[in-house]
């Protein structure tokens, strides 16, 4: 019976020759999955011997591996924003620097809620994820509004043209008992007959098309309609733009996760608009430009000085 050591130990060499970048955590992480364990156990106890069944599983999940499928895929779940997501080929995987957009949406609901007087009758706050994929914003967010208590003032809608997508969503909802406060539907970006919403949110596909093949190999895994953003990456971004006017309440706010490079076009598309729109864009935390905040522009030129973009920019709240 090999030990949990030489399994590391062989699966580790078997990864590196495969071209994984970080051989050695995706071995801890899939052993671990394998024998049922935490990582941490798994580096601490190199000598404890790894049962026949489990062996089985972890030389099956290294094949995966080998042939270049995400370690997200293969243990089926993914960490985003402190939540477990159950995550399969159905969707993109979610990354870390999404979770930035969860922060400031997070941030414009609660701004939203706590910075007039809510007499009652007053609407609910209604936010829109476009472009949902695994539920990954719209679950976090309505988890995040549930722990403030703020969710009976929210309502939730999220969009996917992907059928597929909009299954796995619906299951991270009910996985996290968000399933109530969210609406799902099937649909090409903010669906036409929806009244406007407070706050878009949307992570949609931002590769451009001619770079999709030179990806890492992990990306082929992933569905291309949740990665081909067309010629310059922003064909999606550019139409969800022009919808703003009618999607969009007066004094809303879009939330788009873009590509670091993409920030000087988002803000020249945004100034393309008919009228006009102010655009900010947030650097995520290794200091890349990642967030454009979006909304209307009463002065029409310069950044927001009153509402949620402002507070975020003087990091207020
Ligand atoms: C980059 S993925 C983001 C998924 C998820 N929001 C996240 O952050 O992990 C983009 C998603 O947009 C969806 N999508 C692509 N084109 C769309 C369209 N025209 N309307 C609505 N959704 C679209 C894809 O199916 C995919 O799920």
């Amino acid at each position: 019976m090999a030990t949990i050591g030489e399994l590391l130990t062989d699966g580790t060499a078997r990864l590196r020759a495969s071209g994984s970048e970080t051989p050695r955590l995706d071995v801890e992480l899939l052993l671990g999955w394998a024998v049922g364990a935490e990582r941490t156990a798994i580096v601490a106890h190199p000598e404890a011997p790894v049962g026949a069944d489990a062996a089985a599983a972890f030389e099956t999940a290294l094949g995966r591996r080998v042939a270049g499928e995400p370690v997200a895929y293969i243990r089926g779940v993914k960490e985003f924003h402190g939540l477990a997501f159950a995550v399969d080929r159905r969707a993109l995987i979610p990354r870390p620097e999404t979770e930035l957009l969860v922060s400031e949406a997070e941030r414009d609901v609660a701004w939203r809620l706590t910075s007039a007087p809510r007499p009652a009758g007053t609407p609910s706050v209604r936010v829109v994820d476009v472009g949902t994929g695994s539920g990954a914003i719209a679950v976090a967010l309505a988890s995040l509004l549930r722990k403030r208590r703020m969710l009976p003032e929210v309502t939730i809608l999220a969009v996917d043209a992907s059928d597929d997508a909009l299954d796995l969503a619906r299951e991270n909802a009910v996985a996290h008992a968000v399933a109530d406060v969210i609406t799902f539907r099937s649909g090409d970006l903010v669906p036409a007959a929806e009244p406007p919403f407070d706050l878009i949110l949307a992570n949609l596909p931002y590769i451009p098309t001619r770079d999709i093949d030179s990806l890492p190999v992990a990306a082929s895994f992933e569905p291309r309609l949740a990665l081909d953003g067309g010629d310059d990456g922003l064909a999606l971004v550019r139409r969800l733009l022009a919808e703003l006017p009618a999607a969009l309440l007066p004094d809303g706010t879009a939330l788009l996760e873009i590509g670091y490079d993409q920030g000087p076009a988002v803000e020249a598309a945004v100034a393309a608009l008919p009228a006009p729109w102010r655009c900010h864009i947030q650097a995520d935390a290794s200091g890349r430009p990642r967030l454009a905040h979006v909304e209307r522009s009463s002065a029409g030129t310069g950044p927001a000085t009153t509402g949620p973009a402002a507070t975020a920019r003087s990091g207020g709240q």
